[in-house]
């Protein structure tokens, strides 16, 4: 049967080691110069409805790495953009590729689009949940930390698909989730609700962005107005106000704590200029990770699969 990465829920702990101890093979094959091209022949779809950077390059340049191709599929160029229905699209879609990437608003939408296909499905980001970035994150702590075991992970600002994602990891996987978000602004109820029954060591939700911080082993913050809630910009700007990762607010953390962002950032508002280009921030080893995490994820996926 196919397999899918809709969410992070569904994968196991053996599932997530997996694909971490692929990617870090892949990691050095690539750094070597050792060619390694196992989906030689196989087609990525990549179907974005919202903007991309990072997750278009890393997939495209992946799926080349790999030995096969990836098409760019803008929803507005496709006949989903006009009205056809996902179901039909997933079915015919599914006669002439191998896998196919979803960046789209709703998450339904991708699991319908996966229960239609024949084909894995990876969402590349909904309103609800980014996979492939939290995976790169947990890569890239295992990296700079040596293990995700015992880390303590201060989410800061808005809970968004980044924090709903992060705590679909913690209920998987034995690190601490501290989240610091303003009333109203929490992450998903029902996501949050099943990961503090479920979590493996704990998640804590806080309002208070320095309590979520105190000795935290890793800062993650993403911004306060997300793809498709451009209309709140100047509201939410005001709200989140002290949510911003500082100077101060990094000093009560652990003097070795990371930096981390998904990106892109609004320097400035969630984060500083000097905090983002600072010692303790790895933002850019974090983007590096994508395309090695999600080549590691390309190649399980499209090759029948190890994981759940
Ligand atoms: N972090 C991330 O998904 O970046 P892009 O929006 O540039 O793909
Ligand atoms: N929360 C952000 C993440 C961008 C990678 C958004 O959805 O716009």
């Amino acid at each position: 049967m196919k397999k899918d990465l809709l969410n992070l829920y569904n994968l196991s702990r053996e599932d997530f080691d997996n694909i971490f101890t692929n990617a870090a093979k892949l990691k050095r094959m690539l750094k070597k110069g050792i060619p390694y091209t196992p989906l030689a022949g196989k087609t990525l779809g990549m179907i974005f409805d919202k903007s991309s950077t990072r997750t278009r390059i890393s997939f495209e340049v992946g799926m080349y790495q790999l030995g096969g191709v990836a098409l760019f599929l803008a929803t507005r160029d496709t006949q989903l953009g006009r009205g056809e229905n996902i179901a039909d699209t997933a079915r015919v879609m599914s006669r002439y590729l191998n896998a196919i990437m979803i960046r789209t608003y709703s998450q339904e939408s991708v699991e319908e689009f996966a229960k239609y296909a024949t084909i894995p499905v990876i969402n590349g980001l909904t309103d609800l949940l980014h996979p492939c970035q939290i995976l790169s994150d947990i890569f890239t702590i295992i990296e700079k930390k040596e293990t995700y075991e015992g880390i303590k992970v201060a989410y800061v600002g808005d809970g968004n698909n980044v924090a709903n994602t992060w705590i679909e990891a913690a209920t998987k996987l034995p690190f601490y989730l501290s989240l610091g978000c303003p009333k109203g602004f929490e992450p998903d109820s029902d996501i949050l609700k099943r990961g503090m029954k479920e979590a493996m060591m704990g998640i804590e939700l806080h309002h208070d962005p320095f309590t979520a911080v105190a000795g935290a082993d890793v800062i993650y913050t993403d911004v306060w107005t997300s793809m498709g809630q451009e209309d709140e910009k100047e509201k939410r700007k005001k709200i989140f106000r002290t949510y911003q990762v500082n100077k101060k607010l990094i000093e009560h953390a652990g003097s070795d704590v990371v930096i981390m962002h998904c990106l892109p950032a609004h320097r400035g508002e969630e984060i500083t200029d000097e905090v983002i280009d600072g010692l303790h921030s790895i933002v850019i080893d974090e983007a590096e990770n994508r395309l090695h995490v999600q080549k590691a994820v390309l190649e399980i996926l499209m090759q029948g699969g190890y994981y759940s």
